[in-house]
């Protein structure tokens, strides 16, 4: 069995649009073929923030799922075109068990939201962060962490569970009641869910402008515009498709800043994106490194893609910024970049100042992202030791930002 964590679903497993304001909750996908994508979604888990109170709706890429893998899940599930679905109604404390328990019994997906979603009770439970911490997208108090951990799920917490056809609904929730020592909870049918999965995956993701004349293309569209920039990427395998706000900022400044042939890293390439964009803008070679093994190989699958991979090298790193390749590791060391990307959060910029900061050559230029606007003077104050000219961009809800300077020589 193979547990994944997501945002709440109207349709698990999987569910149109993307947005970085989303919350946890459980989704647990149980087929073999899974293992890869279930890691990255585990890896994901808990993600986003959230300023508003409603659940985002989940995407492929916090399931960390691609159409291979979908079509393997559809092939392997022969009911999975036609999922019963259920609302149960529980207390928060144990919600998470008994939504872990029910997939154990026989549930395909189980994800968990506010009983009072859309009413005055709805409580809001994630906001500005994630338990996941640098895993996620937005950093958190660690304080307000541990209020939120002991905290659990919403004090009423509605589970939306999908099952099989085949699958004894009500002998399942009795048998989850009954190891979590409860007494069964009622639930309401809500009929049986009749899609398709793969379509409906490929319909959540559209080309999208990330710059003027830089588009981002799933793999399986034909761009919108032949004549501009098309960066190709098959979605789902690691961050960056090019919907956040600060991927589309470092995009914009590289856009008007990347040099023909200039050297690029891109440290938390995640899917290449920014790499692979600064390549197309006309840079010599891009390096790119990540902390996730998968986002390195989707990076590199990405690269292929898009007809770069002799230009992009991406190895793996620690989070105390070691680097597994030793030529990309002595570049780093001896100021060897033109330009520094950098879209990760808060603690691992503040973290990685000498070490970003020293691989770009002198005049050389920086640009860090994957803060909120708020942020952005902790990154100045710290990163001025090294730059000269810092400033900050947001993005147009004025939520995000990019910092970029140049090198003092
Ligand atoms: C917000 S995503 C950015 C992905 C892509 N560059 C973009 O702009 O869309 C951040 C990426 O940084 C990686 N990351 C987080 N902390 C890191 C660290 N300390 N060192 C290197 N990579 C890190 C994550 O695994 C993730 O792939």
């Amino acid at each position: 069995q193979i547990r994944a964590a997501s945002t709440p679903l109207s349709h698990p497993p999987f569910s149109s649009g993307w947005s970085p304001t989303c919350w946890p909750s459980t989704v647990v996908l149980k087929r073999s073929g899974f293992h890869k994508s279930v890691t990255r979604a585990v890896a994901d888990e808990t993600s986003k923030d959230s300023l508003g109170k409603r659940p985002a709706e989940a995407t492929l890429s916090q399931l960390g799922l691609n159409d291979q893998s979908v079509s393997e899940f559809v092939s392997e599930c022969d009911s999975i075109s036609r999922l019963t679905s259920i609302l149960i109604t529980i207390p928060g404390d144990i919600a998470g068990e008994f939504s872990d328990t029910i997939i154990a019994e026989g549930a395909v997906s189980c994800s968990v939201e506010d009983a009072n979603v859309g009413t005055d009770d709805e409580q809001e439970m994630f906001h500005a962060g994630s338990l996941a911490g640098e895993r996620a997208f937005v950093y958190r108090d660690p304080v307000e962490d541990e209020w939120l951990s002991s905290r659990g799920m919403w004090d009423q917490s509605r589970l939306i569970a999908l099952f099989p056809q085949d699958v004894d609904i009500a002998e399942v929730v009795a048998t989850a009641s009954r190891i979590l020592g409860i007494e069964t909870p009622k639930y309401e049918m809500k009929g049986v869910v009749d899609e398709d999965w793969v379509q409906k995956v490929k319909d959540a993701f559209i080309a999208v402008e990330v710059a003027k004349g830089v588009w981002v293309v799933p793999t399986w569209l034909e761009p919108v515009d032949p004549a501009a920039i098309n960066i190709l990427l098959e979605p789902g395998l690691a961050f960056g498709t090019g919907e956040h706000p600060t991927t589309r900022l470092c995009m914009q400044w590289m856009r008007s800043n990347i040099k023909a042939g200039e050297t690029v890293m891109d440290y938390g390439t995640g899917s290449g994106i920014l790499a692979i964009g600064a390549l197309k803008l006309g840079a010599k070679s891009a390096d790119g490194t990540d902390i996730d093994a998968l986002a390195v190989e989707s990076s590199m699958t990405n690269a292929s893609l898009n007809g770069v991979a002799d230009k992009f090298f991406c190895s793996e790193c620690d989070k105390d910024g070691g680097i597994e390749n030793e030529k990309v590791g002595l570049r780093m060391d001896n100021a060897y970049y033109d330009v520094m990307i950098a879209n990760i959060l808060l603690p691992p910029l503040l973290a990685l100042e000498e070490r970003l900061a020293l691989a770009v050559r002198p005049n050389g230029k920086i640009c860090l992202s994957g803060v909120l606007n708020e942020q952005a003077p902790r990154v100045v104050e710290v990163y001025k030791k090294h730059f000269d000219d810092l400033s900050v961009d947001s993005d147009n809800e004025g939520m995000w930002a990019c910092i970029h300077g140049t090198r003092r020589s």
